[in-house]
């Protein structure tokens, strides 16, 4: 049932709960480890994303995010390494990891079942039957709780505060998300920013999947050298992702590039709400993954269908 997205998406709040304790209760050897892997494609990869740009500046161990057969050369042995494939049966992951077992790395499975379920000997198991861009709070929060089980990083709070966010704004980002949706005109491109580059990336795979449209992507500062050079393209619609910390010479920046490159373009802010970066990344997160479903309702999309690329990976196993 086409409306089935929207309940299963709904639920996020809820699901970041149960997916941290899942991460915080599985054991991982305490070792010193000097790099972190996401090994992941899709709809699985972009926790990766997110989990890299959360962590990041806050960390000394770096996150990587590998969407390859084969891992960089410097995973080895200190290498704590996150298998991630919903399925557990993606062809790029399964391989990526068992490059992983070849080179000694600590590796955590996360899947709802698959052959990287039956390979992997520490697997997180997440739940069934969704589709895996409805599962991102699976896909994400256990390799939060495996981090803080770890002492890598300190993340209850934020955890916490994510959960309380998107909780109590549910049935208002619900209403705000549809009547977004109504809005778009043409190919939306979503500009991100620091903490919120995934965000955006995340909500243009969700308008391809979701509403079945094309989307386009990019960040701050980075589309001041280039992309501002393609606008303004009649029709089309900008998003972008806004949050009261951004620093003053990022909000300048934006200002003036909504006066010089934009023109007649409809330009839709969507604000990040909470105190922790996780919790403004969850918001954004959740409303962009609610315009998307609400896009596909009202253009008469079934948004939980993915019959192309389910029929490319028939074709290539
Ligand atoms: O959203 C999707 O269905 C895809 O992007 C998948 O996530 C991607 O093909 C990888 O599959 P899996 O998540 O099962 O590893």
């Amino acid at each position: 049932m086409p409306t089935d997205m929207l309940q299963m998406a709904s639920k996020f709040p809820e699901q970041i709960k149960e997916a941290y304790e899942l991460g915080r209760n599985v054991r991982v050897p305490k070792k010193s480890f000097k790099n972190i892997i996401v090994a992941g494609m899709g709809g699985s990869g972009i926790g990766g994303d997110l989990l890299a740009s959360w962590l990041n500046p806050r960390s000394s161990i770096p996150a990587w995010v590998n969407r390859d057969y084969t891992l960089p050369a410097f995973a080895g042995p200190e290498t704590l390494l996150f298998a991630v494939s919903y399925s557990g049966n993606t062809e790029e992951t399964l391989s990526a990891f068992r490059d992983g077992v070849r080179r000694g790395c600590t590796i955590i499975g996360i899947t709802s079942g698959g052959k990287l379920g039956r390979e992997c000997t520490t697997s997180i198991r997440i739940p069934r039957d969704m589709q895996p861009r409805t599962a991102i709070a699976y896909l994400l929060f256990p390799m939060i709780g495996v981090l803080d089980g770890l002492g890598v990083v300190e993340a209850d709070e934020e955890v916490q505060e994510s959960i309380a966010i998107n909780g109590r704004s549910r049935d208002r980002l619900n209403e705000d998300a549809k009547r977004i949706a109504r809005e778009l005109t043409g190919i939306p491109v979503i500009y991100g920013h620091t903490i919120y580059a995934p965000i955006a990336k995340r909500i243009r795979c969700q308008f391809n999947e979701n509403a079945k449209i094309l989307a386009r992507d990019d960040n701050f500062p980075e589309m001041c050298h280039n992309d501002i050079m393609g606008w303004p393209n009649a029709g089309w619609t900008v998003i972008l992702l806004r949050s009261a910390d951004e620093a003053p010479y990022l909000a300048r920046r934006i200002e003036v590039t909504k006066e010089l490159a934009f023109g007649d373009v409809k330009v839709i802010e969507l604000w990040a709400k909470g105190n922790s970066p996780l919790a403004r990344m969850t918001y954004l997160l959740y409303l962009g993954d609610l315009i998307s479903i609400h896009l596909a309702l009202q253009k008469g999309a079934d948004p939980t269908s993915t019959e192309i690329i389910g029929e490319l990976k028939r074709r290539l196993a």
